[in-house]
């Protein structure tokens, strides 16, 4: 197939464009590059030995996008793009609904005019919310607390509304745990910029001497050492995933909803441990107050993917850090290294 993927230069963007190609799809990436760097997709293109076509197109203008649709022959949509700070968009509501409701409206609108309507899109577990159930699954009720939580629950909405109208479209909703690690190659990973937001490539860059220490974010939850729990997957068992939920949705019409997860929680001094190992230092850090708004506890039940996909995560732990860590230390400054 020819899919077109958006924000394909970013992170979880850019292992799924390589798996693709892997698998013998030709690819076309759309990304205004607002967080990422072109040097992703060529070295994706090294790897592979073939490249995917890339447009530099903001989803937010139509008319581009609609030019793009008519000058390449798509099969299939994979939607990254979007803004993904939660805290920026505590402070900018209205630029984070902008860019990722707005953007994905007009990403849907020329997808109907160009008869494109076979789409997988990246939600996220924090569509639940504070939900304390564990494990998460599909059908809890949606409650996310944060404006960027609340872009993923309206774009989930408004494809299930899209869906339900019109039978022609294929739809898959993933819901992504806590994506870590980097392709086992080293040479594509994260690379955020400023200070990141989550616990891998905070670690990541103290361990690499960037930054002086980890503050943990609360010892006082009620888990077994103290510390949050979370279901970290590797972003290469995520890009496989992705691949699964194309080739079902190419046959199955409606709207679907998998959560991609391992099912498995560790809590931040598990991962302290392992990247530690992975270093072969220990990585300096100190107790510090809860972050508002944290859950003590967030895994996935992932059986829906395993019944419907045959997919799940198999990556460990360790697998995770060791390749974040081989990605960190050969890309100390990331793609400007
Ligand atoms: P990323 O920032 O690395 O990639 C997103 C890409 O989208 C970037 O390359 C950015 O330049 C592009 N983009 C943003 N707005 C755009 C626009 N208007 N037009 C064109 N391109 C635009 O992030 P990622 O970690 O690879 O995440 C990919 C998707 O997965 C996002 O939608 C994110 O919300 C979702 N997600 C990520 C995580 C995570 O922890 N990384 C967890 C759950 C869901
Ligand atoms: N943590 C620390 N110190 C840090 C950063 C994080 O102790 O410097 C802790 C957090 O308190 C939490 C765990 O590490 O217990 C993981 O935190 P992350 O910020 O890496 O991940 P979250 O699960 O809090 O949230 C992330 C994204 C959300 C997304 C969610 C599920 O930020 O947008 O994963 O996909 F919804």
């Amino acid at each position: 197939m020819r899919i077109l993927v958006t924000g394909g230069s970013g992170y979880i963007g850019s292992h799924t464009v390589l798996a693709l190609l892997e698998a013998g799809h030709d690819v076309v990436v759309i990304d205004n590059l607002a967080n990422s760097n072109q040097e992703s997709l060529r070295r994706v293109g090294e790897i592979a030995g073939r490249s995917a076509e890339f447009l530099q197109v903001d989803l937010l203008d139509e008319t581009a996008l609609d030019n793009a649709f008519s000058s390449q022959n798509v099969d299939a949509v994979i939607h990254f793009a979007g803004l993904k700070a939660v805290g920026e968009s505590v402070e900018k509501p209205l630029y984070y609904y902008h860019n990722n409701v707005g953007g994905t409206l007009n990403l849907l609108r020329c997808m109907e005019r160009h008869d494109v309507r076979t789409l997988v899109f990246s939600s996220s577990a924090t569509v639940y919310g504070a939900s304390e159930e564990v494990p998460l699954v599909e059908k809890l009720p949606l409650d996310a607390v944060n404006p960027y939580g609340r872009t993923k629950e309206q774009i989930e909405d408004i494809l299930s509304d899209v869906g339900a109208a019109d039978e022609r479209w294929n739809i898959a909703l993933l819901r992504y745990f806590n994506p870590v690690g980097a392709h086992e190659s080293g040479r594509i990973g994260e690379d955020p910029t400023g200070t990141p937001n989550n616990l891998l490539p905070f670690v990541a860059q103290v361990a690499v001497g960037r930054r002086e220490k980890v503050m943990v974010f609360g010892n006082d939850y009620p888990t077994p050492d103290g510390t949050g729990i979370r279901d970290y997957i590797h972003v290469v068992d995520l890009a496989a995933g992705h691949l699964a939920a194309l080739d079902y949705v190419h046959s199955h019409s409606g709207v679907h909803r998998w959560n991609l997860g391992t099912g498995k929680g560790s809590s931040v001094l598990e991962v302290l441990a392992a990247f530690s190992a992975a270093a072969g230092h220990e990585v300096p850090y100190e107790f510090g107050p809860r972050r508002p708004g944290d859950a003590a506890v967030s895994y996935a039940d992932p059986s829906a993917a395993l019944a419907d996909l045959g997919w799940s995560a198999h990556k460990t732990l360790q697998q995770m850090c060791d390749d974040h860590w081989r990605w960190q230390k050969e890309n100390p400054l990331g793609y400007s290294s």
